[in-house]
């Protein structure tokens, strides 16, 4: 997520003790650990200006319940007027909803592994590869989707760097419930075991990169 800039007007209502005047501390301690646990799954800012700030995304919750939560905050000659609503049964000012304030006060102070824009042609932004992009900055975590000869690039940045990645694989399927083996990777089926495989696992890979099976099976070496 990009943040826009105006939501820097209300970083003090957007970090664990910002959240204590407005939300009881068990509240605060629960978010604090949904929102550092990936259990935010969806965050949006719907709107903002200089002094109202609308979000709105989806938390998983307890027991693998998944709930749409809405949170305003609106300032007041200083004073920030917060309003939420959830779809769990507390549903207003709830874990979830500080949940989502407590990410997008993160999105301020975290280093954005959003890199800007790579062409190959040099049409727009960065002429090259994204991971030329990556140079220099240090993530937490490298997740990728998209050809494979650029997760291989983004695999191979992530293990020089000593940043762990999760890596979705594009593979043909036939089935999609792992009978017919089209989709195979060594010993997974990308159908099953993936298809977001982890580095740890690709960096042990013979044929991620090498090798990929197509229609009925046919096996075809890539281009090194
Ligand atoms: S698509 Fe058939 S086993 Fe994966
Ligand atoms: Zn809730």
């Amino acid at each position: 997520m990009r943040t826009p800039a105006a939501v820097e007007a209300f970083a003090p209502w957007l970090s664990a003790e910002g959240l204590a005047s407005v939300y009881d501390p068990a509240a605060v301690g629960r978010a604090r650990a949904y929102a550092s646990d990936g259990s935010v799954l969806r965050l949006d800012v719907d709107v903002v200006d200089s002094e109202f700030l609308a979000v709105d995304g989806e938390v998983a919750g307890s027991g693998a319940r998944l709930y749409r939560t809405s949170v305003s905050i609106e300032l007041d000659r200083g004073r920030a007027v917060v309003t939420a609503d959830c779809s769990c049964p507390v549903g207003w000012e709830c874990k979830h909803g500080a949940a989502l304030l407590l990410c997008l006060g993160r999105s301020l102070t975290t280093d954005h592994p959003d890199p800007g824009t790579p062409t190959d042609d040099g049409s727009a932004g960065h002429h090259g590869f994204i991971t030329d992009l990556l140079d220099g900055r240090s993530p937490d975590r490298l997740y990728s989707c998209g050809p494979e000869p650029m997760l291989v690039k983004a695999l191979a940045w992530a293990l020089a760097n000593g940043v762990p990645a999760e890596l979705c694989l594009e593979r043909y399927m036939a089935c999609g419930v792992g009978l017919c083996g089209v989709c195979t990777i060594d010993r997974d089926l990308v159908c099953q075991d993936g298809p977001v495989l982890s580095s740890e696992r690709l960096a042990q890979s013979a044929e991620f990169g090498k090798v990929v099976r197509e229609a009925g099976g046919i096996v075809r070496h890539t281009p090194a």
